[in-house]
């Protein structure tokens, strides 16, 4: 609930603050009580998997021999599903750790599923984040993004909202993916099987860094990825059909409010597909040489500016933020998250047209190249995920 800014009646929001503060205290009473046991079940190689201490932090590792995964007990079907990762440092070419939705424990013909791979690279350079969404075994929608920070220094928090309009994939409150069900019949939307929730962390030298020109250097070996926070608001699924999936809107998930992005969302989207997208299925036309149906709406609406952006082009809100200076400037060069010359403001290296690094520019809600005003980020600390 908390994620979602709406205007309110004074009372009304401080009512809501309050019932949120209790409700997820009680949420993380609940996860913090329920061990990695009640909720999971290691999939394969136990003696790869470790907890800290107080077993609040997971770690999995890769050597040689295998890798190490672990699953959710339980099925759900739509909801909010959310994870902090911290991924394999320093040199991790070849490595990926997944972590994903999927209505099958394997690769079954028929499977749904929703991914987040995160594909290691050699030492300094970035690493990229991919996902895919699979419905009845068919996949191949892929997208590729940088991120704005490094993944391996720090925990983020990865998350999915699935309900029966939007799948959304969120890197800590950004949207990086959008992707909407179309309404047509037989779609290419999963939203009929409940799925498990995985991660693992394994080793795809054959495809995953620089497509397998880079290979796993073993003498780093282990790799290890680490967990924490795990955190879902959803419909957990019964057979034969639980009550949460027949009542429609009853859940936030199934509310209005959670079908569409909000504004403020909308903004941090237009950041990340202007800045961070480095592959997209559905402008691959070599690929795909018929684009799947479901790009068509997509393309349209990357390419020409809709109604939100014409709008969103002259509001002064956040010191004027003006989209086609935005894109003028990501035309000429993309932002990238490492580079040789260093941030005005914490000295870290940025890009060589930057004045400032992907977080103090993100924080500041500043453009890194230019300085200016470019979001809102207010509204963030409105959220906690
Ligand atoms: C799902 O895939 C299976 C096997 O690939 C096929 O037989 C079946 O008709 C498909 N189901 C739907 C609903 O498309
Ligand atoms: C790894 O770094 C290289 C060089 O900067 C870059 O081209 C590539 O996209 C990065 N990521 C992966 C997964 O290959
Ligand atoms: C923004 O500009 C468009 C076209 O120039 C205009 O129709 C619209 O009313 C303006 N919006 C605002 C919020 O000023």
């Amino acid at each position: 609930m908390e994620r979602r800014v709406s205007p309110m009646p004074i009372l009304v929001s401080i009512a809501a603050l309050l019932l949120a503060a209790a409700s997820s205290s009680l949420s993380e009473a609940a996860d913090s009580k329920g061990s990695f046991e009640d909720n999971f079940d290691i999939m394969w190689s136990e003696d790869h998997f470790t907890t800290s201490e107080d077993g609040q932090i997971w770690h999995l590792s890769l050597d040689k021999e295998t890798g190490c995964g672990f699953q959710t007990k339980q099925r759900f079907r739509f909801g909010w599903f959310s994870m902090k990762l911290k991924l394999v440092g320093g040199d991790s070419a070849g490595v990926v750790t997944a972590y994903y939705m999927c209505t099958e424990n394997g690769a079954g013909p028929e499977r749904d599923e929703l991914d987040f791979e995160f594909l290691g690279n050699r030492t300094g350079e970035p690493y990229l984040i991919q996902t895919n969404i699979y419905k009845n075994g068919t996949g191949g929608r892929e997208m590729r993004h940088v991120l704005w920070f490094d993944p391996t220094e720090e925990f983020h928090s990865y998350s999915v909202l699935w309900n029966n309009e939007q799948i959304v994939f969120f890197v800590d409150k950004v949207p990086m993916r959008v992707f909407k069900n179309n309404g047509k019949e037989n779609n290419f939307f999963p939203n009929e099987k409940p799925m498990y929730l995985f991660s693992s962390i394994w080793n795809a030298d054959d495809w995953a860094t620089r497509g397998g020109l880079e290979k796993t250097d073993w003498k780093k070996a282990p790799f290890i990825s680490s967990y924490k926070d795990f955190n879902v608001d959803g419909c957990q699924w019964e057979d034969p059909f639980p009550a949460c999936v027949s009542t429609t809107t009853k859940n936030w998930w199934d509310q209005y409010d959670a079908w569409h992005l909000s504004d403020s969302q909308k903004l941090d989207y237009g950041w990340v597909l202007r800045n961070l997208v480095i592959y997209d299925y559905c402008k691959d036309t070599e690929r795909y040489p018929t684009l799947p149906e479901e790009c068509e709406k997509k393309l349209s609406k990357v390419i020409v500016p809709d109604k939100w952006k014409e709008g969103a082009s002259n509001t002064t809100e956040g010191g004027g933020r003006k989209i086609n200076e935005n894109k003028l400037l990501s035309k000429k060069k993309r932002w990238t998250p490492y580079g040789t010359t260093k941030c005005t403001i914490c000295k870290q290296q940025v890009h060589q047209d930057a004045k400032y690094c992907h977080t103090c520019a993100y924080t500041k809600g500043v453009c890194a190249m230019c300085g200016k005003q470019v979001l809102d980020t207010k509204l963030y600390k409105q959220s906690n995920v």
